[in-house]
């Protein structure tokens, strides 16, 4: 499939089946987050992949107790270090947030090609997430992610590329 096929079909899905992700795709998503670029290729990350019911359990509370978090068979956590990061992007801020989003990005659409689904998650007590997950002190949650099979569709559409896209100049 186009790759901007693969966009147009990916969705957020708040409802997950319950079946296991195989090992080798686990491994490919690893990838995906691997080989993802960062400012001066500091990559300033770690991701933490958790499966266990009971600290899922926790995480969804500090979810604000958004349920598909149990649910899903695989959360990650992605942490970043903005100590590491690059940190004057454009000359007045530190890159942490668009590193860490670009490879969690990468590893949302190697999900889709492998027929998961996912979930970017905002909404979150970073405290109690650091908490959980045993986080150092200088490490920033910047979101979390479900990922699963899921029988869901896509609900939503996108602004009009007239209202998105100018050329040359700001318009
Ligand atoms: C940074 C970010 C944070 C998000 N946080 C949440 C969240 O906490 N809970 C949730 O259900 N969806 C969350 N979403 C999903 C968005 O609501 C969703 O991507 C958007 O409505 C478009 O829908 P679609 O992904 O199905 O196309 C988040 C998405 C992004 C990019």
């Amino acid at each position: 499939m186009e790759l901007v096929e693969l966009m147009k079909k990916r969705f957020s899905a708040r409802k997950y089946e319950d079946k296991q992700i195989p090992k080798e795709v686990e491994d490919y998503l690893i990838q995906a987050l691997k080989w993802a670029p960062s400012g001066k290729n500091t990559q300033p990350w770690k991701f933490i992949f958790i499966k266990d019911n009971e600290i899922k359990e926790r995480l969804k509370k500090a979810c604000k107790g958004q349920k598909y978090v149990l649910e899903a068979p695989l959360v990650v956590a992605a942490i970043g270090f903005p100590e590491d990061s690059y940190p004057a992007m454009g000359g007045y801020w530190n890159a942490i947030t668009v590193d860490v989003s670009i490879a969690l990005t990468q590893m949302m659409l190697a999900a889709k090609e492998k027929e998961l689904d996912t979930c970017w998650i905002g909404a979150f007590y970073e405290k109690d997430v650091k908490e959980i997950l045993e986080v150092p002190e200088n490490g920033m949650v910047v979101s979390l992610m479900t990922v699963g099979y899921s029988s869901q569709e896509r609900k939503t559409g996108r602004k009009d590329e007239s209202e998105i896209i100018c050329y040359e100049k700001y318009s």
